[in-house]
């Protein structure tokens, strides 16, 4: 249907007759001239459509709105020097039309103008009700094509490497990784239920027992969870397993993966190793595992000299096991008012929203004189007050923002106030280069976490990560002792303060994997019922194996700039898990909802 692409079109084609296709991003009347920009995949071109060229063409040039899909046959020729549009990059000629063929008109009002002239912003539920409309847009449009390269890199990198991608099925049974379930009652077995996959979890580590070595898969994922801006509930991971191959190895490929990527996409040569922290120095230093090393402003932990305190919020805390900890924001005295960081105001309540029941603070005056509520001021004697300054590294015009209780919430709370005041106070510098991408590999993680409410214990990643074995020790009869408190051969990829992936080394062992689903409560009965197919493959000769997944999604965020994943994916739902284009999910048919021997007990709120 066509000659060329109107992006491709340049000064080389003068005096060429071609045929294009596309559509109309805004048609200008110029008194007897009417000139259309005509839009591809690749571009846009002037095509001029003059009277002279017979009256059938300008009669239909005449009628075109936006977006209608247009077949032009013209010439090519070089505008006229005070025409030519230096911000285009074919403003230097144009299309002397001398067919027009009208493919399809649109009729109705637009929702949302398309044209690459127009950049206001639009509302995202308009957006994403009109997905389509969206798509023609530059940078959705962009955005995918960075999608499609990132994935072709990573895809040749790892089969130079000898990876193959294998599929595993979406409709399966659980796998746990921490979130609710999608399920899918089964027709054929009535009562029953399919889980849609997690992640690939079971059936990657089932490949390697079959002898595969070396997997990957750009995976889609689906978790029924609460949603952010880098969450949906169905995700994309480039999923990666690999047999006899140790930590280290394993976290050399990826970073050469990494490397390979940002090359690619970037431009940008990252050095290597990644640095590497591990979870407990990230946990103390950043209050998280997900530590965004761009800026300084850590975590300090004064809980020895706060224990020693006449001062009960800070000694009481330390006395109950807690901790007390501070940030230090350097100029803080001239950067923060008191208004901010007292009750209402919009540090405190941040700190609020991470569970602190206050935010402490000391404003250090000249002479590292303190300047705080009576109660912190009276109560730090002279070499308690110079080795609090020390600790938290404070000058004279420096504000401390403490946290007192439990160390989790103390954590969260610091960890959420340094991020918020980042942002705030423009702490993370842009240089366009390799300094913007601080990757981190958290390692070492515990194997466990104490599930407060119900007083049991969870995987901190999932079920199937491998102790590490020193803390393990070789005495089966002791692992129910070693177990909880040993930590995993497991390592997350963190990139400016943001997961994009994580993996670990796999239990390849029938009777350590049996010990670690009972210590999440799982007994022999049960962990036979749920896990039955996995722990009898370990015990047919299962090979050492280990892998990660990275959040595809996420990383194109990254990649491509953006605040919300949704602007990586065609077709992304919203906050509520819908999809406003389709209105998905919808209700099903009576008759449907029979053949499955499924009820609906909702009811409409009121
Ligand atoms: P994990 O649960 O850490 O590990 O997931 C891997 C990566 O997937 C991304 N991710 C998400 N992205 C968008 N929306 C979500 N709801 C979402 N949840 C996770 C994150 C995360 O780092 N099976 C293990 C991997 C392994 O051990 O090999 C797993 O799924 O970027």
């Amino acid at each position: 249907m066509r000659s060329n692409n109107c992006g491709q079109l340049n000064k080389k084609h003068i005096s060429s007759e071609v045929t294009l296709c596309g559509w109309v991003d805004r048609c200008r009347d110029h008194g007897g001239v009417i000139f259309i920009d005509l839009r591809d995949s690749t571009g846009t071109i002037q095509i001029t459509v003059d009277p002279d060229q017979g009256p059938e063409i300008f009669k239909i040039a005449e009628t075109l709105r936006n977006e209608s899909v247009l077949q032009i046959k013209g010439l090519v020729r070089a505008r006229p020097e005070e025409a030519i549009n230096t911000k285009l990059a074919t403003g230097e000629i144009e299309v002397i039309a001398k067919d027009l063929n009208l493919l399809n008109s649109v009729q109705g009002n637009l929702p949302f103008t398309v044209s690459i002239h127009d950049e206001e912003p639009i509302k995202e539920e308009l957006r994403l009700k009109y997905r389509y409309l969206d798509l023609r847009r530059e940078r959705m449009s962009k955005n995918l094509r960075t999608r499609h390269a990132t994935i072709q890199a990573a895809r040749n990198f790892l089969e130079n490497e000898g990876f193959i991608e294998i599929e595993t099925p979406v409709l399966t049974k659980s796998t746990p990784e921490g979130a609710r379930d999608y399920l899918v009652p089964s027709r054929v077995c009535g009562g029953q239920w399919f889980a849609l996959p997690q992640s690939p979890q079971i059936f990657k580590q089932l490949l390697m027992v079959g002898g595969l070595e070396k997997y990957y898969q750009v995976a889609r994922c689906f978790r029924d969870e609460d949603l952010r801006a880098d969450r949906q509930p169905e995700f994309t991971q480039l999923d990666i397993e690999m047999s006899f191959m140790k930590q280290e190895e394993i976290l050399d490929l990826n970073e050469r993966l990494i490397r390979t990527i940002w090359k690619k996409i970037k431009d940008i040569e990252l050095p290597r190793p990644f640095p590497k922290i591990t979870w407990e120095e990230s946990m103390n230093r950043f209050g998280t595992d997900r530590p965004d090393t761009r800026f300084g402003m850590e975590l300090k932990d004064i809980s020895a000299i706060a224990e020693k305190m006449n001062f009960k919020v800070f000694s009481g805390a330390v006395k109950k096991g807690g901790s007390v900890k501070c940030i230090t924001v350097k100029n803080g005295n001239n950067l923060i008012s008191n208004v901010r960081i007292k009750p209402g105001g919009d540090i405190f309540t941040e700190a609020q929203k991470a569970g602190a029941g206050g935010l402490a603070f000391i404003r250090v005056r000249e002479s590292l004189e303190i300047d705080s509520i009576g109660a912190i001021k009276d109560n730090l004697a002279p070499e308690q007050k110079a080795e609090l300054l020390k600790i938290a590294d404070a000058k004279a015009g420096d504000l401390i923002l403490f946290g007192a209780g439990t160390t989790q919430i103390v954590n969260k709370t610091l960890d959420r106030v340094r991020q918020f005041l980042a942002k705030e106070l423009n702490l993370i510098p842009i240089h366009n280069n390799t300094d913007d991408w601080k990757f981190v590999w958290v390692v070492d993680f515990p194997m466990f976490e104490v599930n407060q409410d119900e007083k049991r214990l969870e995987a901190l990643h999932h079920p199937f990560c491998a102790p590490n074995e020193k803390d393990l020790g070789d005495n089966p009869k002791a692992w129910s002792k070693t177990l909880p408190r040993a930590r995993a051969q497991a390592y997350d990829l963190v990139l400016n303060g943001l997961e994009l992936g994580g993996g670990s080394l796999r239990i390849h062992h029938a009777e350590l994997q049996k010990e670690v689903l009972k210590a999440i409560g799982l007994e022999a009965e049960e962990a036979k019922k749920q896990f039955g197919f996995l722990l009898e493959a370990l015990d047919m000769g299962a090979p050492p194996h280990g892998g990660l997944a990275f959040g595809l999604d996420r990383m194109l965020m990254l990649l491509t700039e953006e605040d919300s994943i949704r602007e990586s994916i065609a077709f992304p739902k919203t906050q509520q898990a819908r999809c406003l284009m389709t209105q998905a999910p919808a209700e099903a048919l009576e008759n449907q909802l029979k053949e499955l021997h499924v009820q609906s007990t909702w009811v409409e709120p009121d």
